[in-house]
């Protein structure tokens, strides 16, 4: 009775609008931050550990979809992936385009530089690549012309933006020995991910 009250209310028309509004408040909240000179003394590391930060929570959140749709049979939770998985480009992007201008002055060649010389670096990087193809094909006509199998095998490659993303955290965390929220969002990784493997093993044996 509870989810099926549950999964009318995800059904309002006013939940997309308020997600949207809601997983737009951290950037906004940076960029007030900056404008408004309250980020510290290091705006510029905040700007791209904030961002670095809103990739992976958007990143638990796209994942966490499936599992509580299925596990809390919450079918309407499926209209707000595309969004959250958008979010996580957004939030990419915007993580990139700090680095790109506050640590590299937007100059190409130190970039690509930087990119081949700190390993984190260069596996956040193919991260965000992977993750181009799957914003590039969000909608609905690229899901047509791509056809619903291909497109599924295609996204199945947010597990390895997931995998590329951990690493990315441990390994720019690793410099520092301070592994107490790398390991948090490993467990939390590892639980979604996990919870698919299994699901996988079932159904194949069914
Ligand atoms: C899915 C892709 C990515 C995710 C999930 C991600 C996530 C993160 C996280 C969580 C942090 C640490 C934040 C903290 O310490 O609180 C971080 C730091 C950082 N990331 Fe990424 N990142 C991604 C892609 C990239 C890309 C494409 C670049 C640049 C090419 C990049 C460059 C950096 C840099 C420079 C730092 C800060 C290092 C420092 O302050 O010492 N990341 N990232």
């Amino acid at each position: 009775m509870e989810t099926a009250r549950f999964n009318r209310w995800l059904l309002a028309r006013t939940v997309k609008p308020l997600l949207f509004l809601l997983c737009l408040l951290p950037a906004f909240w940076l960029v007030y931050g900056a404008a408004t000179d309250q980020l510290g003394a290091n705006p510029a590391e905040v700007l791209i550990r904030s961002t670095g930060d809103w990739t992976l929570r958007m990143l638990c959140a796209v994942l966490a979809v499936t599992p509580l749709r299925v596990l809390l049979k919450l079918s309407a939770l499926a209209r707000l992936r595309r969004m959250l998985g958008l979010y996580v480009y957004f939030y990419v992007v915007l993580h990139l385009l700090c680095y790109a201008w506050l640590d590299m002055g937007l100059d190409p060649s130190d970039i690509a530089r930087d990119i081949a010389k700190r390993p984190f670096i260069l596996v956040g990087f193919t991260a965000f690549v992977l993750l181009t193809p799957l914003a590039a094909t969000s909608w609905n006509r690229a899901i047509r012309a791509l056809g619903a199998a291909r497109w599924q095998l295609l996204h199945k490659l947010v597990y390895a933006v997931a995998v590329l993303a951990v690493l990315h955290f441990f390994w720019m965390r690793a410099g520092k020995n301070n592994f107490a929220e790398v390991q948090v969002y490993a467990g939390i990784f590892g639980a979604l991910l996990g919870w698919r493997l299994l699901r996988y093993v079932r159904n194949r044996r069914i």
